[in-house]
């Protein structure tokens, strides 16, 4: 299977992107990849856009964008400028309009006489199911919404959210929208110290939680997180958390805070299900997201209303060509990370499409669960990530092949490059079971929790898709690639890749550190957003995504960093040094390594400190961050300036003779370690 191996070092440093080509064998492989699938002549006449919009949009991109807010939302007050950027980094998008998200996605539905259309068909791990109306759906978020206003929330208040999949997950998130409250919510993979921490970050006044939800077809907790999260003693002045409203899901038994804690049927079921929605400022914050950076400090990420709604909503359209009427979409993603908002929670419902939601893991109770509910609700429109697609393959195809997918005619791809056999295997097993005239066409997203919506990806009824490819930049979005130098590369090429002009949905800040924000994305390279990933533009000038070049790791298209690892792995008292690196991985793209020093006094008990160690990390930030393998190491590889190369580790950890280690300050470190791993 081909890998992709970007080098860790820093994008200051040479050895990475800007040449490719150094990559080995595996890159050479991809780059060689020229397999062309052109939409089918159907599906191109049939297509909700066509090639004319590319045009368009270079013509003048504010004014593409400002016609895409006006015919996809509906605005309580016009805005008078589309996009003012006079203080760079900082845009404002739709200036001076007004615009209420949740009547967005879900009153003017109902008004528009789509009440009875299905909004959601909810299918829990268990294996019960649930389908909300639009009608429905807006009549709970008008109760959640009173609801959380009888709390005491108001508009600008932040709400922590820490719940599972399941529909109150997106009631929650709209009716914090609906009453202009900015909801942070925290992926239930996380531990109570990282909850703790963000509820602490945003001075967070409510709690939205579950008893718990099921995992493999047993009870999975997350109120006690809760519980602990709030009991304990932060980092700073306290918490500001004045009540926890719980969804009772599971039915475990929990503590309860009498006065703080309140069920949601108590609450929401007995609140009035007549609530008026009132338009925010288009620059009004509709939620922080936390995401892994290269420091220690998770970066609460910071969007806000009328372009992030605007560029979700058209990219839902025209990427995965949607056909409210008649698609019924499935997005995989939890609500836990940026897809879950910006591809569950808000474009389906602006667009008015009919979803599926499932709330468990792809091989409960079977390895077949989710052709299963392909199958049983004629799914059209699928979009999940590699890291699933590669899980799907090792199980084997006769497992989706017992199932209809008939139904599948638009495929999705998401959150890590997706390598040209899982791609050809997506659309050979999927996208091309039943008598199909032609497979479903593969669309491969690239964007970031930062950039809130899609960037790069074909569009299926224009785009001759290559496998493994993202390809081209959508419609109003400048991006490129460029050199060390910040400019433009030929076809051919590689380097890093940007974004060069502001656009709808980009991210407005890091909660409460402007200037962490300029520093993190706009000082690499002067007026342009960088992204951190490496990219190469192939003879035709489209874009394949090469992965990370800082220190940020893509676990399962999950995003972690080595340093937040690193930190967690030298709190715990027998560690005395600690170096993680992401090695490539079969099945979830990257995984964790960690390279650990034992302080002297700590007896090196084996496998037992090993265990030790991964449970300290997954309490200090969550389950997701346990390193796969903990090797423990006599020394660490570092420079003359101390900076420790993980380069070199990496190779250690993917199994290759270790590069280029004339930069260290002590050369015998390498065979230190490889002596010591051999025993
Ligand atoms: C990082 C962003 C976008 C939602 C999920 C992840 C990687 C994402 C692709 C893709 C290659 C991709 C990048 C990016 N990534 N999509 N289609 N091809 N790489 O959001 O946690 O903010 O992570 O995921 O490295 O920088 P995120």
């Amino acid at each position: 299977m081909m890998r992709f191996t970007m080098s860790q070092d820093t994008p200051g440093s040479t050895a990475t992107a800007a040449n490719p080509t150094q990559q080995g064998d595996a890159l050479e492989n991809l780059l060689h990849e020229n397999r062309k699938f052109a939409p089918s002549e159907d599906f191109a006449a049939n297509a909700v856009v066509g090639a004319e919009v590319y045009a368009e949009a270079d013509a003048d991109r504010p004014a593409f964008w400002a016609k895409q807010a006006r015919e996809l939302l509906t605005w309580d007050k016009d805005f008078t400028q589309a996009l003012d950027w006079s203080n760079p980094p900082f845009a404002k998008w739709f200036v001076g309009g007004e615009v209420n998200a949740a009547y967005n996605a879900l009153d003017r539905h109902v008004e528009n006489g789509l009440g009875d259309r299905v909004a959601i068909y909810f299918e829990g791990e268990p294996g019960d199911s649930r389908a909300y109306t639009y009608a429905e759906l807006t009549e709970e978020v008008k109760k959640a919404a009173n609801a959380f206003e009888s709390l005491g929330v108001a508009k600008g208040d932040r709400v922590a959210v820490y719940l599972p999949m399941i529909p109150e997950a997106v009631i929650t998130l709209l009716a914090c929208a609906r009453i202009g409250a900015v909801h942070s919510v925290v992926f239930g993979g996380f531990s109570a110290d990282a909850l703790r921490s963000r509820i602490e970050d945003a001075e967070a006044k409510l709690v939205v939680t579950a008893d718990g939800t099921y995992r493999r077809g047993k009870p999975s907790a997350l109120k006690p997180a809760v519980d602990e999260a709030l009991s304990r003693e932060g980092d700073g002045n306290g918490h500001t958390v004045q009540n926890v409203v719980v969804v009772k899901r599971n039915g475990q038994d929990v503590d309860w805070t009498e006065g703080r804690d309140h069920w949601w049927a108590d609450t929401v079921g007995a609140a009035s299900a007549e609530h008026t929605a009132v338009g925010h400022d288009s620059e009004h914050p509709l939620f922080i997201l936390y995401t892994s950076g290269t420091t220690g400090k998770p970066k609460g990420i910071l969007h806000t209303t009328g372009g992030y709604l605007t560029q979700t909503a058209y990219t839902h359209k025209a990427v995965f060509d949607l056909h409210p009427e008649t698609d019924v979409y499935w997005c995989t993603a939890d609500v836990g990370w940026v897809t879950g908002h910006s591809y569950v929670a808000y474009a389906p419902l602006i667009n008015g499409a009919t979803q599926v939601m499932y709330e468990g893991t792809p091989d409960s109770p079977h390895q077949g669960r989710w052709w299963e509910i392909v199958q049983k609700y004629k799914v059209s429109i699928l979009y999940t990530a590699p890291t699933a697609i590669r899980t799907f393959m090792k199980w084997g195809r006769d497992i989706p092949d017992k199932y209809d997918l008939s139904s599948i005619r638009v495929l999705g791809s998401v959150g890590e490059p997706i390598n040209p056999e899982a791609w050809m295997w997506y659309r050979d097993v999927i996208g091309n079971s039943g008598a199909k005239q032609s497979p479903a066409p593969i669309v491969d997203t690239w964007w970031q929790t930062e950039t809130g919506a899609q960037m790069i990806a074909p569009l299926p009824g224009v785009t001759a898709t290559k496998p493994g490819s993202a390809q081209v930049p959508l419609p109003g979005i400048a991006v490129d690639v460029v050199d060390e130098n910040g400019a433009s590369v030929p076809n051919g090429h590689g380097g890093f890749l940007v974004i060069r002009e502001p656009w709808p949905a980009m991210l407005r800040g890091i909660w409460g550190d402007p200037e962490r924000f300029k520093e993190t994305y706009w000082s690499r390279f002067e007026t342009m957003y960088f992204a951190g990933d490496g990219a190469k533009k192939d003879e035709d000038g489209d874009i394949w995504l090469l992965g990370r070049v800082d220190d940020v790791m893509n676990i399962s298209g999950h995003r972690l960093s080595t340093t937040e690892i690193e930190s967690a792995l030298v709190s715990h008292p027998a560690v005395a040094e600690a170096a993680v690196v992401g090695a490539a991985d079969e099945t979830t793209g990257q995984a964790v390594v960690a390279f650990v020093i034992l302080r002297g006094d700590a007896v090196d008990s084996g496998d037992e400190i090993v265990q030790d160690l991964r449970n300290h990390v997954g309490k200090e930030i969550g389950p997701i961050a346990k390193p796969k393998i903990i090797l423990v190491v006599p020394e660490l590889p570092k420079t003359r300036s101390g900076k420790i190369m993980r380069r070199l580790l990496k190779d250690v950890a993917e199994g290759r003779e270790a590069g280029d280690a004339t930069t260290l300050a002590d050369n015998t470190v390498m065979a230190q370690i490889a002596a010591s791993l051999k025993k």
